[in-house]
């Protein structure tokens, strides 16, 4: 998609792909707290149920210093982020995402 868009756009449009790339790859990384394994059966964990892995997320990558740029596309990337401003990164995730799974459903 950003490959694309840059071909579309040219100049008009800057997309930096290793901040794209970093926070695609790192976007559900908060699931890794949101869920615990059971009895061989993902469970929402207690802190799941009160932050959801955008949140964690976002706060694991600044535990590690991670680009507020990154930050931002894994705190924005879900439903979360509808509200607020989501840079061209973010947007161009959260659509990717999206198309990944929602078709799916049902
Ligand atoms: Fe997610």
């Amino acid at each position: 998609m950003a490959k694309r868009m840059q071909a579309n756009f040219g100049d008009e449009i800057r997309i930096d792909m290793d901040i794209l790339i970093a926070g695609a790859i790192l976007i559900d990384v908060g699931k890794l707290l949101e869920y615990d394994l059971v009895d061989g059966k993902l469970i929402t964990s207690s802190a799941g149920k009160l932050v959801r892995h955008p949140f964690s997320g976002a706060a694991l990558a600044a535990r590690f210093d991670l680009p507020p740029e990154v930050q931002h596309i894994i705190a924005t990337h879900s439903k979360e982020g509808d509200l607020g401003y989501r840079s061209v990164e973010s947007i161009i995730v959260h659509h990717a995402d999206f198309v990944s799974f929602e078709p799916f459903k049902s």
